[in-house]
């Protein structure tokens, strides 16, 4: 059975942690291809809620194997606490497997995330300062310390030595901060080596394997199209690709066993961090989204910014990632505007009217949304799992969104629940 692959369409905390933990009632594997613990995947499963950061959505299903891939970045020490914490719960984490070849996040690079943030000032990203765009420069720039170097202490040691030499000049020289001393960084990674080292295997082969033997695998993606490091809205964007082709150089499979490719979507929009957003909404009708669609990260607590459905920003991620399907989430939040803003088009400063993504930067900074106004409902819609209950405004919103983009919508979220949901596939 082929693959399916589940992306974040927008800005990030689409609901993709819902719509992988639907799906992965379903599925044998599920894996994590690129990001670390940046990702806020929020599962609400009626009774309990759950925020995971770095392990995949699919955890709630006693056998379901989870696999963190090489693509992604760890910090062991939140992992640690996030396998010790699901536990707690009564969670099964037997079926947890660690790629060997995922790069670590050191303390370094959480500090030097801090200290670029703070350098940059008014021009900087809003990072979640979790040391992912750190991480992944040690791992482009080869001096990165892997998953698997956690079984030998001494190279470990040593590599960590290695780069710290470089990062405290940086960090003393450059940022004004205080350097770190390799002996305590390497006592203090070492501290989780016990716990991680009997999850770390051969993911690749894993996947393959399960994908060979006719099992259904998920490939969970974290973060969003527009913050994709190549397609996104660069500088603004994480240091991963977070659009499907990733899912193969993250997880080690060929693009032959991807079929399905499910791009998830908010009915509205939202960005946590710095960045242009042509449809931001800072008005009554932002408020009322944030309200009412409880819009605060799940990893940082910081206020999500909030606006309308961007329609190009969507046909964008479709073509980016080769979408075949598309869940809608959040739509229960729209009930009670009278009319809904949709953006079709963007214009330009000198007043040209675009329908595609401008490829250059500046461009986009000047764009200004082209809105059409579609009617509203006022009727609330949580919990709703036929598409026949919903108001005809929303069903045509729905219809909109496919005629639009060219994909059919095969999920519709009402709710934050597992089961506030309508299944169109
Ligand atoms: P992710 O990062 O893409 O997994 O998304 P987050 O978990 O960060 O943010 C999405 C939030 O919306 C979470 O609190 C979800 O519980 C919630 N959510 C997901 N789908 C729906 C929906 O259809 N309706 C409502 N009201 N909330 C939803
Ligand atoms: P999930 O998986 C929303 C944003 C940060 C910042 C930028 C770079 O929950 O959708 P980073 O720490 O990655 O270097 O920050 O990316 N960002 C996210 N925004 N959801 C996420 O993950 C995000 N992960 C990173 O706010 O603007
Ligand atoms: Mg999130």
């Amino acid at each position: 059975m082929p693959a399916t692959v589940i992306i974040g369409a927008q800005w990030g905390d689409e609901g993709k942690g819902k719509v992988v933990d639907l799906l992965a009632d379903r599925s044998d594997v599920v894996a994590r291809f690129q990001g670390g613990n940046n990702a806020g995947h929020t599962i609400v499963t009626g009774e309990e809620t759950f925020k995971l950061h770095l392990i995949p959505s699919g955890i709630l299903y006693p056998g379901t194997t989870c696999v963190i891939g090489n693509g992604t970045v760890i910090d062991p020490g939140v992992l640690h606490d996030e396998i010790d914490g699901l536990e707690a719960r009564g969670i099964d984490m037997s079926t947890l497997r660690i790629s060997g070849n995922a790069h670590l996040i050191m303390p370094y690079h959480v500090r030097l995330d801090g200290a670029s943030e703070m350098r940059l000032g008014r021009f900087s990203i809003g990072t979640t300062g979790r040391g992912i765009g750190p991480c992944y420069q040690d791992k482009a720039a080869r001096k990165g310390i892997r998953a698997q170097d956690l079984f030998d202490e001494k190279i470990l040691t040593k590599k960590i030595e290695i780069a710290l030499e470089m990062k405290n000049v940086l960090l003393t020289e450059v940022y004004g901060v205080e350097p770190m001393d390799s002996q305590v960084v390497a006592e203090e990674v070492l501290t989780h080596a016990e716990r991680l080292c009997p999850f770390i295997t051969d993911t690749s082969l894993l996947i393959n394997d399960a994908l060979d033997a006719r099992k259904s695998v998920l490939l969970e993606g974290a973060q969003g199209t527009l913050l994709d490091i190549d397609h996104g809205t660069y500088p603004f964007v994480t240091s991963s690709n977070p659009t499907a082709g990733a899912a193969c150089t993250g997880l080690g499979l060929g693009p032959t066993r991807i079929e399905r490719v499910l791009g998830v979507t908010k009915a509205y929009t939202t960005r946590v961090g710095e960045g242009p957003f042509p449809t931001e909404a800072n008005d009554e009708a932002g408020k009322r989204m944030t309200e009412r669609g409880n819009e605060f990260g799940t990893t940082t607590g910081r206020q999500r910014r909030c606006g309308w459905l961007d329609l190009v920003a969507l046909r964008y991620a479709v073509r980016i990632s080769g979408i075949t399907e598309l869940a809608l989430t959040k739509l229960d939040v729209l009930s009670g505007f009278d009319t809904l803003s949709v953006c079709v088009a963007y214009r330009t400063r000198e007043g040209e009217v675009l329908t595609e993504l401008p490829a250059n930067q500046t461009v986009y900074h000047g764009c200004t949304p082209v809105y059409d106004d579609v009617p509203g409902w006022s009727e609330e819609i949580v919990g709703v799992q036929d598409i026949e209950q919903l108001p005809r405004a929303a069903r045509d919103y729905v219809s909109m969104i496919t005629e639009t983009t060219a994909v059919p919508v095969a999920l519709v979220g009402t709710g934050q629940g597992r089961r506030e949901v309508i299944d169109l596939a």
